[in-house]
């Protein structure tokens, strides 16, 4: 008998597929008193209240553990596409750019995690709070070690998240301690898959950091990764900073451009994420929509680091696929919501203002779909998996005044894109169950 349904009430939004730049409305669902219905921890209604409810099984209706959020907006679990959870603790570190803030900040923190202990802390901490966002999967950037990733995943399965992560493969121009080989990341990324790749729902990512850092000898062996196993996923990053894109060329003569280094070595495909992407050519656009090799849009990272305005009307207009990202420690923040309102501002520099539905479509089902998630997670429809966030408009007074003189819902969500926060998460269910911080870290954030 179904004596775990889960019975949701509130105001529902979801996304049915890209709402494009006419934010064409059956695109989207919304249903001002909505319901949606949770059994086995699989989406098996989602519906106005009235008709969900005329619909239950006596019984079903009697047993459900119901959770009223009328008043709230309830939103499929959002999807942080590119975030290394090693780099909370250099979040906020000033003055550089990309490459001397990899040194200087990134790569000393990252080398800490030759300390297991730090590694499993962290974990827990970074995903107690990716859940106080609403966030509930992402593409995480684990460090070279191994244990890094070990770590990460037993935290992600103790909370039964849907999560991504993979080792960080660099064999050079990266401190010693930092360093794998050919050989050692082949061996240990085998290991990781084996071992976590399929279970529960944790998947793995193959992790190439991005081109400098990895010798020929080294993308080969991710190629072989990426096409040798089925529904492998990977993420490095791509044309995020000037000096960067020059290094490139010296060090990879002979290609067309950044990408056709990754195209190259077989790294590009569905499955494949990259970072930032914000310094491309037409010919870079067309290949990546070809391959349907996603670009992860990470606007608080670009500001913060100076590196750029990624061109989403471009990107689009390509048919690329798109998510959107923290991009934690070179973000600002975990909140998805402020990285839309990041990426609002961005598309508004070159005028061509990122709407309401569009941003919250790649925060929900078009980052699953970049990330190649998009037939477990990303929406409401039936069999999807149950994992949701509650948003309060009534949790900051700006907030609340402006919703109280809005228009219609379109302004009330993008008052809540603009002016929320994380304040504004009420509740964050996984699997229709709603998550509870662990002791680990309330003791960590004490
Ligand atoms: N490029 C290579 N590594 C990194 C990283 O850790 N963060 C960012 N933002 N860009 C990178
Ligand atoms: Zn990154």
């Amino acid at each position: 008998p179904h004596n775990h349904a889960i019975l949701v009430r509130g105001s529902i939004l979801h996304f049915l597929a890209d709402p494009g730049e006419a934010d064409s409305a059956d695109s989207w669902q919304y249903f001002e008193d909505g319901a949606l219905l949770i059994e086995d921890g699989k989406v098996v209604a989602c519906n106005h209240w009235q008709q969900v409810l005329a619909s239950l099984p006596a019984l079903t209706r009697t047993t459900a553990r119901t959770y009223d959020y009328s008043g709230k907006l309830i939103l499929p679990g959002l999807v942080d596409t590119h975030v290394h959870y090693p780099q909370m603790q250099v979040m906020g570190s000033f003055g550089r750019q990309l490459l001397d803030w990899l040194e200087h900040y990134t790569f000393p923190a990252e080398a800490s995690f030759a300390d297991r202990k730090i590694a499993e802390r962290t974990s827990a901490f970074f995903l107690d709070r990716l859940l106080a966002h609403g966030t509930t999967t992402a593409s995480v950037f684990a460090t070279v070690h191994p244990h890094s990733v070990d770590a990460f995943f037993e935290a992600a399965q103790a909370r039964n998240l849907r999560m991504l992560c993979g080792k960080v493969m660099m064999d050079r121009h990266c401190p010693e301690n930092l360093r794998d080989t050919p050989q050692s990341a082949l061996a240990d990324s085998q290991k990781l898959i084996e071992r976590w790749h399929g279970k529960d729902r944790l998947r793995y990512t193959v992790t190439p950091r991005f081109a400098p850092t990895s010798t020929p000898e080294q993308l080969t062996v991710a190629g072989e990764l990426f096409t040798g196993f089925p529904d492998m996923h990977l993420q490095s990053h791509l044309s995020e900073n000037r000096r960067e894109i020059e290094w490139v060329s010296e060090l990879f003569p002979g290609h067309r451009n950044y990408l056709d280094v990754y195209d190259h070595y077989k790294l590009l495909g569905r499955g494949a994420i990259y970072g930032h992407g914000i310094h491309l050519d037409a010919a870079e656009r067309a290949r990546l929509a070809e391959t349907q090799t996603a670009i992860a849009f990470c606007p608080t990272s670009n500001l913060f680091l100076g590196s750029g305005f990624f061109h989403h009307d471009a990107a689009h207009a390509a048919s690329m696929p798109v998510g959107l990202a923290t991009d934690v420690g070179g973000g600002t923040s975990l909140s998805m919501l402020r990285t839309m309102a990041a990426a609002y501002t961005v598309s508004q520099v070159q005028h061509q203002p990122l709407s309401p539905w569009r941003a919250l479509y790649l925060a929900t089902l078009g980052g699953a779909h970049a990330l190649s998630l998009d037939k477990f997670i990303g929406n409401f429809q039936i069999g999807k998996e149950g994992d949701f966030a509650v948003f309060d408009y009534k949790a900051i007074p700006e907030l609340e005044w402006r919703v109280s003189h809005a228009k219609g819902i379109e302004e009330k969500l993008f008052a809540l894109i603009t002016l929320g926060d994380e304040r504004c998460v009420a509740a964050t269910h996984i699997l229709g169950k709603p998550a509870t911080p662990t002791s680990a870290s309330r003791e960590m954030s004490q």
